[in-house]
């Protein structure tokens, strides 16, 4: 079984997919993760992750460490994410890595493009959306969790940047699938998104 969880960032995607994965006993994949480590990779290599040639070859030489370490959530790796992800040839370095994860034992992959390109045929397609202020207020929390002083305003600003930047790009736009559950989690806390989405993928499967 495969169940794509696409959506604008930090819309909370993550929790939700991790959550059901755990649920239904399905291995967990968050595709950003292997974006965000590309950027990461270009960037301390020295490189420019706009950089066709520097971001290719990064993404060709990808181990499973690299997107296994934990210091890729922060402002730099997210930028540099957003900006891999819109060559083409990055995103097809990545491609046979997350179709081969799926098709191994099934799981559930969150993303952007993971209901429009890599699974296509998944068996259920949430596209997970909630307001800007919603998302930005979320992951302002997530940060200064972790000892982050990022301002609020720096955070919705990054949001609204990667998803214009995420939208508008020729390669992998994100966009949601024609056949996805649009799913708004601006009213619900992550425990009642969790519930309504088992239950709409419970009676999907
Ligand atoms: O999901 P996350 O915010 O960690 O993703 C970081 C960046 O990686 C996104 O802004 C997007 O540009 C890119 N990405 C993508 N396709 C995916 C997952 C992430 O283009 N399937």
């Amino acid at each position: 079984m495969i169940i794509a969880i696409d959506g604008p960032a930090a819309a909370g995607k993550g929790t939700l997919a991790r959550r059901i994965a755990a649920a239904l006993g399905l291995p967990y994949l968050d595709t950003g993760m292997l974006y965000r480590a590309v950027g990461r990779l270009v960037l301390e290599a020295g490189g420019d992750p706009a950089d066709p040639v520097a971001a290719t070859a990064a993404a060709k030489a990808l181990r499973a460490a690299d997107f296994a370490r934990g210091d890729l959530r922060d402002a730099a790796a997210s930028k540099a994410a957003s900006q891999v992800a819109s060559i083409p040839e990055v995103r097809a370095a990545l491609l046979a890595f997350q179709r081969q994860f799926g098709n191994e034992n099934g799981a559930v992959l969150d993303g952007r493009d993971i209901g429009t390109i890599i699974f296509p045929e998944a068996d259920v397609k949430l596209f997970v959306t909630a307001s800007l202020e919603a998302r930005a207020g979320r992951r302002h929390a997530e940060l200064c969790a972790k000892g982050d002083e990022v301002s609020l305003e720096a955070v919705r600003e990054d949001l609204a940047a990667r998803d214009e930047a995420d939208a508008r790009r020729a390669a992998a736009p994100l966009v949601a699938a024609a056949d996805a559950i649009l799913f708004d989690t601006t009213e619900m806390d992550a425990d009642a998104a969790f519930a309504r989405a088992l239950a709409l993928i419970e009676a999907r499967v």
